[in-house]
């Protein structure tokens, strides 16, 4: 069958499963593997598993077999009349290395091939995705930076690792992602075949901001909304993906963090815009996928507010906060920063307009670039994994973009930011 990676568009309209095969390294993180496993199986995947020698003394074949519900080797030499390496790196849709080990990097890197998973990556000519897991100094080391950067080089999808708690008491850059994480990666790539390996936005730098911000009353209770985070981490994976230099400000997110994106951790909408402004000032595009609430308690208390017997509930005085997406107008207008600026709108209609009336009133009043239009009438939209929506542009232009994930979507908002931005990065 064709190996290319547009074979799993060819699986798809033909109606088979995509194809992956999951190569385990030998690392303790293998265990994790076994949850992604599970949510490629269970999402329909034809998965077959490759684990290397090592990998089976953390996790043994027995495992993997049920999991996959299929046979397990190591060895080049355990069916050599069906050349299993040559068979799997064909019909691969999609090759992931989770864990991927600093050897196993080194030995894809430099296409050695003395086991079933090196060799099928060597035969493989779908897209490959790693992700890495080893202590901090082996991440670092000038050896497995060069490793990756050839990898990279390759065209090779190798999403940084996460940062926490690694085996021993050690904390650092290491651990391997959440395999929800790898799996949503692992997802786009095989949606969007050889696409998925451009780095169009290499050399970029990008700000994404995702969540919902708090507004403290009182120690215990906030002014919050329904914004889940989801439409601004897929922003910020895809960019990620498509090789930019990612800052992410998430005010209240309970998503795993987007593996290789910079995270900065916000609550309130006044932090927000510290985050956001400090980040955007030496970006190439910030993109407000945040809902920073427009109003915070004037005076908020220092102790818990109590109820008390026949009195008159407190009123609440409000202060109107900075909007942030058109202070960076303002700032871009005044000749301080240059970034391209889109913003999001949830927009419902009234008798004073539709939807997109707002939205085009909204443009052109925050000052930016591209607004990305949701209708939420009904409450569509929050903490759902698809997303339908129409781009506005401050050219006129109108792109509807169909009901799809909001990893599509993130797709869509980039090609939109990548035609405008200027040839050269900043
Ligand atoms: N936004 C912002 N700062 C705020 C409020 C909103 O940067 N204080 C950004 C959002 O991240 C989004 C865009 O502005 O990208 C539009 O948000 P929205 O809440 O629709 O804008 P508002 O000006 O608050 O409009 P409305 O009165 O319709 O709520």
């Amino acid at each position: 069958m064709d190996a290319s990676p547009e074979s799993s568009t060819a699986a798809a309209a033909a109606g088979s499963r995509p194809r992956v095969v999951l190569g385990v390294g030998g690392g303790i993180a293998a265990y994790k593997a076994c949850e992604l496993l599970r949510r490629f199986t269970e999402s329909g995947h034809d998965v077959t598993v490759v684990p290397t020698a090592a990998a089976l003394k953390f996790v043994g074949a027995a495992t993997w077999e049920a999991l996959s519900g299929k046979p397990v080797s190591t060895d080049m030499f355990d069916d050599v009349a069906g050349v299993r390496h040559v068979h799997l790196g064909r019909q691969a849709d999609l090759v992931v290395v989770a864990p991927a080990t600093a050897d196993l990097i080194a030995k894809a890197a430099h296409g050695r091939a003395d086991d079933l998973l090196t060799g099928t990556l060597l035969t493989a000519r779908c897209p490959v995705v790693f992700a890495p897991a080893m202590h901090t100094e082996m991440w670092e080391h000038p050896a497995t930076r060069a490793n990756v950067a050839t990898l990279r080089g390759r065209d090779s999808i190798v999403v940084e690792p996460a940062y926490g708690r690694l085996t021993g008491v050690d904390t650092g850059p290491g651990r391997l992602p959440e395999a929800a994480e790898i799996f949503a990666v692992a997802v786009d790539v095989l949606g969007r075949g050889a696409a998925a390996t451009a780095p169009d936005l290499a050399g970029r730098r990008v700000v994404v901001s995702a969540g919902g911000t708090r507004e403290y009353l009182d120690p215990v209770r906030f002014l919050g909304n329904r914004s889940s985070g989801k439409q601004g981490y897929a922003l910020a994976r895809t960019a990620v993906a498509r090789g930019a230099d990612v800052t992410l400000v998430a005010a209240n997110v309970e998503l795993p963090d987007p593996a290789g994106a910079m995270l900065v951790n916000v609550t309130s909408a006044m932090q927000m815009r510290d985050a956001v402004t400090a980040a955007g000032q030496d970006a190439d595009a910030v993109v407000m996928a945040a809902a920073p609430a427009d109003f915070r308690p004037t005076s908020p208390a220092g102790h818990k507010i109590k109820k008390r017997v026949g009195q008159q509930p407190p009123r609440l005085e409000l202060l109107e906060n900075p909007d942030i997406l058109a202070e960076l107008a303002i700032a871009r207008g005044a000749g301080r920063s240059t970034p391209l600026l889109v913003g999001f709108a949830a927009e419902t209609g009234d008798d004073t307009g539709d939807v997109l009336d707002h939205a085009r009133a909204k443009l052109s009043r925050k000052g930016c670039d591209l607004l990305v239009v949701n209708d939420v009438g009904g409450g569509a939209v929050f903490g759902a994994d698809d997303n339908s929506a129409v781009i506005l542009g401050a050219d006129g232009s109108e792109q509807v973009v169909d009901r799809g994930s909001k990893t599509a979507l993130a797709h869509v908002i980039w090609d939109s930011v990548t035609a405008r931005l200027p040839a050269t990065p900043r």
